[in-house]
């Protein structure tokens, strides 16, 4: 049997093939009445698709950047929407939880959370999501999943925008503008293990998109500065969501030299801030397990698992 969501996901694709539908002609195809038919259109207008009725049937006015369940139908997670809430890691811990894989979207972040317990500005236009998954990895390959999270949103990227863009250490997004380094997209990643074998791993990803970059955000840009127009998130999520599965299933050497190659860190004179204090160094490579390795001043090797990186000029 038909469920009400796939019913409105189909009353969509033929309303987006077609100028103009019927009721009936879309009645005849799903195989339900014009009443019904009926009943799904005003949903989908609470929902904010903008639908006609003309006397020759119905007509979508507008193609809206949506990123509903809708939307994301095609996606093999199931979709939970926001217009607004605090943050969708907040969301997301209660639905791991209940042991559920899944994607959690909001359009409006009030409490958007960036790593090392700084604010992430999540205004209307961005994509702001939080994905669950139970990757069948040991605790000790978790960092891998950063490195996944944060390759594939710059893949996505540019696959749907056209840009080049590059990765800082240990998971920004990064634009190179002129000679300045802009950050365009960062990843948040919060793990529940149990002993040796993760439970759930939250993959939160934030991508300024068509979104407005705050007055004290001097580091950051967005994609629809950087092209001049808007562009469909949509189609940034779904590249996303592809390319990150592919690559939860590539081998662990593999996913670092794809990292490697697109990143502006390794060979660089970098800072790093850390809790329990500065490192400032040569970044020589990334180890096996995942850690950036620093080779200090003073010529220490430093093995280096989490913290902010600072890329320092001149290059040493
Ligand atoms: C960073 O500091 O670079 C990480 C930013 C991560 C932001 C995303 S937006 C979606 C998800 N929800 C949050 O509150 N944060 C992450």
């Amino acid at each position: 049997m038909r469920t009400s969501k796939s019913t409105k996901s189909n009353i969509l694709k033929l309303l987006k093939t077609n100028k103009i539908i019927s009721g009936e002609d879309i009645g005849k195809a799903l195989g339900i009445s014009r009443t019904a038919v009926w009943k799904h259109i005003q949903v989908l207008k609470n929902k904010g698709y903008k639908i006609k009725s003309t006397p020759k049937g119905y007509m979508l006015i507008n193609n809206l950047d949506l990123l509903n369940e809708e939307e994301l139908a095609d996606l093999p997670y199931k979709i939970y929407y926001y217009k607004e809430i605090t943050s969708t890691m907040d969301v997301a811990k209660k639905i791991a939880e209940k042991g559920e894989e899944a994607l959690i979207i909001a359009e409006v972040q009030t409490r958007g959370k960036g790593r090392l317990g700084r604010i992430w500005h999540s205004p209307k236009g961005g994509i702001w999501m939080s994905l669950i998954v139970r990757p069948s990895l040991i605790l000790k390959e978790a960092y891998l999943l950063t490195y996944i999270a944060s390759l594939a949103t710059a893949l996505a990227i540019e696959k749907t925008s056209g840009i080049r863009v590059s990765l800082k250490w240990p998971n920004d997004v990064i634009y190179k503008k002129d000679k300045e380094e802009k950050k365009l997209a960062g990843i948040l990643l919060e793990i529940k293990a149990e002993i040796d074998q993760i439970n759930y791993a939250i993959i939160g990803v934030g991508i300024n998109v068509n979104n407005k970059i705050g007055i004290l955000e001097s580091q950051a840009i967005s994609l629809k500065e950087i092209l001049g127009k808007e562009i469909k998130r949509k189609n940034i999520v779904m590249e996303f969501i592809k390319i990150f599965k592919n690559l939860l299933k590539s081998e662990a050497k593999e996913i670092l030299n794809l990292w490697k190659n697109k990143n502006l860190t390794l060979g660089r004179k970098v800072k790093i801030l850390h809790p329990e204090g500065e490192k400032i160094g040569l970044a020589l490579n990334i180890s096996d397990d995942g850690a950036l390795i620093l080779k200090t001043e003073t010529d220490e090797i430093l093995k280096i698992y989490s913290g902010d990186c600072i890329h320092l000029r001149p290059v040493l």
